[in-house]
């Protein structure tokens, strides 16, 4: 059982303070009293009111009291962020952090981590907690996902082991910036979203709408240095679809009124709560400038949130850009990775495996991957391990497995390296490896005859003569003995 910090009373940070109290020590903290006296009034809570909040989730307006556990969670709105951390800053030394709210903010640019880092002014452990995550689902109990995304991967973890057993299962990441971008930018295009459901428009502008949507959301991140796979996970596209879809979501619920003829500031009223893709608009403009990115969708929206541009006409607009690819390389960047991944998959070539200690690589080992090499197009070599050396074949390797297999992973003829542990294998490595050609140095003449049946070529390839690996340790013994 941990003790744990809620700052903040609204819906998302009561809906994980809940699911918490029922295996660890939960103080949920609200800078308003009357959203504290409601709740312990009411047992519930003023905006969920279907659920129950239970009795040993312990509520306070004292700061220092919710932050005295191991770990505090942050549950207020993106704006007040930075004035929530100022005043428990104070309280705030070794805990993990985590943060909740999702938006960037304006002027600074800076994401929620970063304003946390800045009012802290030293490096915490800090988590950005984000994914496809309604309150209001979470608050029942549904099975959701969500990613906790710190740059220190145990610390991730530790967020990971605190939610075990509850409705919340959590993926780890390390991309911080990249999962606190779709967290903010997904508003956006959810509030696109709800303009095209306003509109009337159908399932084939939403799903454009999305997809388009995460195109604009991972360039920018790729400008800034983020990782493509967040963009395609869970705090990514899994976000962006909850968001864009559910009426749930406040951003497509204003997005829909401003698509049927809401002014924004009337929208806005009528959701009565923060409606964070309008807040996240002008740091996303911003961003996207000083990276010099195109972002046709969020720049639609913009307008007609900030500028009074029709909704229809702006999607005119948008149906009308100069035509794109949906490729992101050139073709011929594309071409050339698909014909170096068929070559390292060796798809489509003829395929030469040999087998071989390799100890002590010489001038004779090279000869013979050359030539085993010019046979096809993609050679495998299979290297003795050292216990296959030492009992098979009642010898001792100079270098162990490893050294041998990374020295031959550096010459150019060798495409592959396994392992060797057994004089059986070979039939299942053809197999596996769909080789067409196997090739041994004729001192094995004749003894693997036998795999023609396979349907394999067997050839056995002239030695270079004089030099062995025996023959090198036998000169350098020599060498010693007589020096
Ligand atoms: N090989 C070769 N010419 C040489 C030495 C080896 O063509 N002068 C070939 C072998 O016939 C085998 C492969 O290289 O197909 C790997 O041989 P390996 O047994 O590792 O090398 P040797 O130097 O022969 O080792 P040792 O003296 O321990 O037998």
């Amino acid at each position: 059982m941990s003790k744990v910090g809620v700052l903040g009373a609204g819906t998302w940070g009561i809906a994980v303070a809940r699911i918490l109290c029922a295996h660890h020590d939960v103080t949920v903290w609200s800078a308003l009293p009357e959203e504290i006296d409601y709740i312990k009034k009411h047992h519930t809570h003023p905006k969920l009111k279907e659920i129950i909040i239970p009795d040993n989730m312990k509520l306070t307006t004292n700061l220092e009291e919710a932050c005295a556990g191991e770990y505090i969670i942050l549950g207020v709105p993106s704006v007040f962020v930075r004035s929530t951390v100022e005043k428990a800053k104070d309280y705030i030394n070794d805990q993990i952090l985590i943060d909740l709210a999702k938006g960037i903010e304006l002027d600074s640019l800076y994401t929620m981590s970063e304003i946390i880092k800045d009012v802290l002014g030293k490096s915490t452990k800090l988590v950005a907690l984000s994914g496809p995550t309604h309150a209001e689902e979470v608050a029942r109990d549904m099975p959701s996902t969500i990613v906790s995304a710190c740059n220190n991967l145990e610390v991730a973890e530790k967020v990971q082991n605190l939610f075990v057993g509850t409705c919340m299962r959590v993926y780890t990441n390390i991309d911080v910036i990249g999962v606190e971008l779709c967290g903010a930018l997904k508003n956006i295009i959810a509030l696109a979203a709800g303009i095209s459901n306003g509109l009337n428009f159908g399932d084939n502008t939403r799903a454009a709408i999305i997809t388009r949507g995460l195109s604009e959301i991972t360039r920018l991140g790729l400008s800034m240095g983020c990782l493509e796979q967040t963009f395609n996970g869970l705090a990514g596209i899994g976000d962006l679809i909850v968001t864009a879809t559910s009426t749930h979501s406040r951003n497509f619920t204003c997005g829909t009124l401003i698509g049927q003829g809401y002014k924004p500031e009337e929208a806005i009223k009528k959701v009565g709560m923060v409606v964070e893709g309008i807040n996240a608009l002008p740091a996303a403009m911003q961003l996207a400038k000083r990276n010099n990115v195109e972002i046709p969708i969020i720049n639609a929206v913009n307008e007609v949130i900030n500028h009074g541009a029709d909704p229809k006409e702006t999607v005119n607009t948008l149906m009308n850009r100069d035509r794109k690819t949906e490729l992101t390389r050139s073709i011929s960047d594309i071409n050339y990775e698909n014909s170096i991944i068929r070559s390292k998959r060796g798809l489509g070539m003829k395929r030469v495996i040999t087998y071989g200690t390799f100890d002590l690589l010489h001038y004779g080992h090279i000869n013979l991957l050359k030539r085993a090499k010019a046979l096809g197009d993609y050679l495998v070599v299979v290297v003795s391990t050292d216990e296959f050396v030492e009992h098979e074949k009642h010898k001792k390797c100079y270098f162990n497995y490893e050294q041998r297999k990374g020295l031959l992973e550096s010459i150019r003829f060798v495409d592959l390296v396994i392992p060797e542990e057994s004089w059986e294998q070979k039939i299942q490595d053809i197999k596996d490896y769909h080789i067409d050609t196997f090739v041994m140095g004729d001192d094995w003449k004749g003894k693997f005859d036998y795999l023609r049946d396979e349907g394999v070529e067997v050839i056995y390839l002239p030695r270079t003569p004089e030099i062995s690996t025996t023959q090198i340790k036998e000169d350098l013994h020599k060498d010693k003995k007589g020096g």
